[in-house]
């Protein structure tokens, strides 16, 4: 069999997103050649804090503050070029763009027309509430499975490309004025747009495909860097309260067009509770006084739209989906510390669904919005774990509850996240 020298791993979200990728991303990155993005668009962000400085990245893996490093924007993302360059020039003005960067010439470029029906699916009533992004990700993948998309690489061809916005933009426009009642786009305005955009992407445009197998075979490594998390992927979340790409394994395959067998290790990430922003199942969401408790102390607001984020135990009948679904070979449980302070800490280890007990995720929306949680209860723990380096110097409570996730999942736990802070990770090494 035909397989590649260097190694690859992935960075995949167990939960609703937001589990603390970019942090495990960002301890990673250091041994890491490559960094591809693989889907998800500027719906998604993470914060990296260097040296007191905050790097907020939304498009661009946090691996562009590392010089010697590739970073590429993969052809699974919905690209928002504005956004690109609005990042670009952030770190730029910082003097913090140090990787090289690649952009797939196959990404689907997110068009203003994109963001104008997303906002208006949302809020003119006509369509049902997701409590999207707003950001234009749904309107720009129906356009890529459509066959109707721009991508990147149609921008450097100006004429082709005043072709084909010409035939699209007059269909937008049919249903911005007719559907939502609405001014119509400027052909003009977003040809300009469009050219200006082809302008800087010529600079960075390149194969993704390309540039990880090279890596691959001369021995590098690689990281694949998701968004969102396995419960919003499009054909495994809880559809329709979903993001339109697959965050789940199989897109890192799909979105930057590596093999399947070239993925050596798949780690899992998921808080030590669970949060979900948007409309849709949380079947161990917590309405009163622990959730709030939970919002408040792990900062739960969302890093795109500042709302605040539901919150609730952790799930692990959901955490064995998410598992099996991505093939998780190594997980890292982030915020144990925002544990730290209650009486009581539970976790779901089965659900009541339809009259019958089970630990089996029901992939039907509907049944698993009428799912009651079943819970094992751990007594609560109010150390502070900052200074706590290895995993034998937790709380012995803490302990349990790790050891009970990887019991339950038969999965090893090889990062814990303890505190905000970078140096607040602890690190286990695993055969
Ligand atoms: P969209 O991806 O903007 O279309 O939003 C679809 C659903 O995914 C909504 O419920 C969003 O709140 C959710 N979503 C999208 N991106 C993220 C993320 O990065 N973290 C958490 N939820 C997200």
């Amino acid at each position: 069999m035909y397989m590649m020298k260097g190694k690859a791993e992935v960075i995949v979200g167990m939960q609703w997103g937001d589990e603390g990728k970019g942090r495990v991303a960002d301890a990673i990155t250091p041994k890491s050649d490559v960094i591809v993005r693989y889907q998800g668009g500027a719906n998604s962000g993470h914060t990296v804090i260097v040296e007191g400085k905050k790097y907020i990245f939304h498009i661009l893996p946090s691996g562009m503050l590392y010089s010697g490093k590739t970073c590429v924007v993969g052809n699974g993302v919905a690209l928002d070029p504005d956004r690109l360059f609005e990042e670009l020039d952030e770190l730029s003005s910082q003097g913090m763009d140090r990787a090289r960067l690649i952009v797939s010439g196959s990404a689907h470029v997110v068009m203003p027309y994109h963001k104008i029906l997303d906002q208006f699916e949302e809020s003119k009533g006509l369509k049902r509430r997701q409590g999207t992004t707003e950001q234009g990700i749904g309107p720009c993948y129906v356009d890529k499975f459509g066959r109707t998309g721009i991508r990147v690489c149609d921008l450097m061809h100006p004429e082709m490309l005043r072709d084909k916005l010409d035939y699209i933009l007059g269909l937008k426009n049919q249903i911005i004025t007719r559907i939502y009642d609405e001014k119509p786009i400027s052909f003009d305005a977003l040809y300009d747009k469009a050219m200006a955009w082809k302008e800087r992407l010529s600079l960075y445009v390149g194969d993704c495909s390309k540039v990880v197998a090279q890596a691959l075979n001369e021995g590098k490594s690689i990281l694949f860097e998701g968004a969102q998390g396995t419960m919003l992927d499009i054909d495994h979340g809880t559809y329709p309260y979903v993001t339109s790409s697959n965050p789940t394994c199989g897109g890192v395959c799909t979105g930057t067009g590596v093999g399947p067998k070239n993925i050596d290790r798949i780690i899992g990430v998921a808080k030590a509770y669970c949060t979900r922003v948007g409309e849709g199942p949380l079947p161990t969401e917590d309405l009163g006084e622990k959730g709030q408790y939970l919002r408040e102390k792990g900062r739960e607001y969302c890093a795109v739209t500042g709302r605040p984020r539901r919150c609730g135990w952790l799930d692990l009948v959901a955490l064995k989906y998410a598992i099996r679904i991505n093939g998780t070979t190594h997980l890292a449980i982030t915020k144990l510390d925002v544990l730290s302070g209650l009486e009581e800490i539970k976790v779901c280890v089965a659900y009541d669904c339809e009259e019958k007990r089970s630990e089996e995720y029901p992939v039907d929306t509907h049944i698993l919005s009428a799912a009651k949680p079943v819970y094992k209860t751990f007594k609560g723990f109010s150390q502070d774990m900052s200074e706590v380096e290895t995993i034998e110097d937790l709380p012995q409570v803490v302990r349990d509850y790790v050891k009970f996730i990887e019991d339950q999942t038969g999965v090893p736990v090889v990062i814990l996240g303890v505190g905000p802070d970078r140096k607040e990770t602890i690190y286990r090494e695993t055969q």
